[in-house]
């Protein structure tokens, strides 16, 4: 069994990003499993926490399950024009202590999206900047624009746009095939 680890950049309840992110982890095929993985919970991050006698138990509790997960998707809002706070965090603290990384090598792919029509640009290059520096490799193609969100989902969240849909599935489908290259 795979497992994919699920990150999303928002807290809030109604998150569009949360409700993109469900509507992925369906779409993946039989022998892969998909975990959200809780990053809301992490102390910022302080370098003197390296020091495991100093770590918050939230640290180690985040590092083991990124240890047991194969490949990572990130689903993200912009904020500011950057990558929001909680996730940059979340990479700041699976990053460290130096030479144990819980990133190093793990496939990845980033979709952004936005109410509006920028999509989240921003958000999905400064991420992949540091996905870059943290060894991950990343999907190119397709890459994963959802602009006007707000208008793509139906009243229970669910993405009702069929060009969305389809999209998502094979972006999905390529991301496996990126998977699948790196546990060869
Ligand atoms: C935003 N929003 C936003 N949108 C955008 O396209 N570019 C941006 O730089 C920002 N900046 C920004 C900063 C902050 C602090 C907030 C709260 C919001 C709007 C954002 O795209 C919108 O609120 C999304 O709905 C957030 O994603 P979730 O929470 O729905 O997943």
């Amino acid at each position: 069994m795979t497992k994919i680890g699920i990150l999303h950049g928002s807290l809030r309840k109604e998150s569009f990003s949360k409700k993109l992110a469900a509507h992925v982890a369906e779409l993946f095929p039989a022998g892969y499993e998909t975990e959200f993985v809780e990053i809301g919970n992490l102390a910022l991050y302080n370098q003197d926490y390296d020091d495991e006698n100093n770590a918050p138990a939230d640290y180690s509790a985040f590092r083991n399950t990124m240890k047991g997960i194969d490949a990572v998707l990130f689903v993200t809002p912009e904020y500011n024009r950057s990558v929001p706070a909680v996730l940059k965090n979340a990479l700041d603290v699976g990053s460290r202590p130096y030479g144990a990384s819980v990133w190093d090598g793990k496939p990845a792919a980033i979709i952004s999206q936005s109410p509006g029509s920028l999509a989240g640009f921003g958000a999905n290059h400064h991420l992949r900047q540091s996905l870059v520096f943290l060894n991950m490799p990343i999907l190119q193609q397709p890459e994963a624009y959802i602009g006007n969100v707000a208008d793509l989902l139906d009243e229970n969240g669910k993405v009702k746009d069929e060009n969305t849909v389809q999209f998502l599935q094979s972006f999905v489908n390529t991301f496996v095939e990126l998977i699948k290259k790196h546990q060869a």
